[in-house]
């Protein structure tokens, strides 16, 4: 997310290219819900294409238990959806988007169908992993029974974390090594190192792409609290569990 310093939209080359609109920044104050977890919502921003999948081919050297075709992405605070929609073009068993907003969560489920019905019509786009949203708090989430890589692109506070890690936690009970996360702009990184249940794989920066930075430079132009470094600082972990040595 664009480091800390009213929303204006520039249109995000990802968004003409697929006709679908993910762009624009959308401040905490605007992401009311009248759930409790509001009070730790940070902002909507979707994340730089180039830098997802970046992080995905990361996570590809650590060795995850499983192939990719086995795991479900799913998406901690989906938002407009533009993470989903990257996610889909890899051969994930499938992508599930959880967002809190009812307002994103509309806009997520108009990009998805106008991003598969583009899709069917091409005989040329690549296979694509099925994308689905669930309206719902992430703490509320039930999770699936498959493998899981948990994306997020800083959706929340620490104490909301703290939570979330506790939860998949007890989810995943007698599973580990069954769920990686891949975060970005790794704000609570701090949460993850003190929950021993979580092992760090990787954590470092990740550049986008030349085309990413000139628009997340044009999105937050005319912003005061927000400036963009081209870069992101992400960290990928493992499920390990309690119990290892
Ligand atoms: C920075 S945006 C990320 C958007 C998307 N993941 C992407 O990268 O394109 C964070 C999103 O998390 C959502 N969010 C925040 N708290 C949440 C919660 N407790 N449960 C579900 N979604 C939440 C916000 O409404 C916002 O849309």
């Amino acid at each position: 997310m664009p480091r800390k310093k009213s929303a204006a939209v520039a249109v995000h080359p990802f968004d003409e290219m697929h006709g679908v609109e993910t762009g624009g920044l959308v401040p905490a104050g605007e992401l009311v819900t009248g759930h409790a977890s509001d009070a730790h919502v940070t902002a909507y921003y979707g994340v730089a294409p180039s830098i997802l999948r970046t992080l995905v081919e990361i996570w590809l050297e650590t060795e995850p238990a499983h192939p990719l075709k086995r795991y479900t992405f799913v998406d901690i605070g989906a938002g407009k959806g533009r993470a989903m929609l990257v996610a889909s073009e890899f051969p994930f068993k499938q992508v599930v988007g959880v967002e809190l907003n009812a307002a994103m969560a509309d806009v997520a489920r108009r990009n998805v169908s106008h991003w598969e019905e583009s899709r069917r019509s091409d005989p040329t786009a690549r296979r694509h992993a099925q994308v689905r949203l669930v309206e719902q708090d992430a703490l509320e989430y039930a999770w699936p029974k498959t493998p899981c890589v948990v994306f997020m692109f800083h959706p929340f506070e620490a104490p909301l974390m703290k939570k979330l890690l506790q939860r998949i936690e007890k989810e995943f009970a007698g599973r580990a090594g069954e769920l990686d996360v891949l975060y970005v702009n790794a704000e609570c990184a701090s949460v993850f190192a003190a929950n021993p249940a979580f092992q760090k794989l990787w954590f470092g920066m990740v550049k986008m792409s030349p085309e990413d930075h000139a628009a997340d430079k044009a999105a937050i132009a005319q912003q005061v609290a927000y400036g963009s470094t081209g870069d992101e600082e992400c960290g990928v972990y493992r499920l390990v569990g309690r119990g290892r040595s």
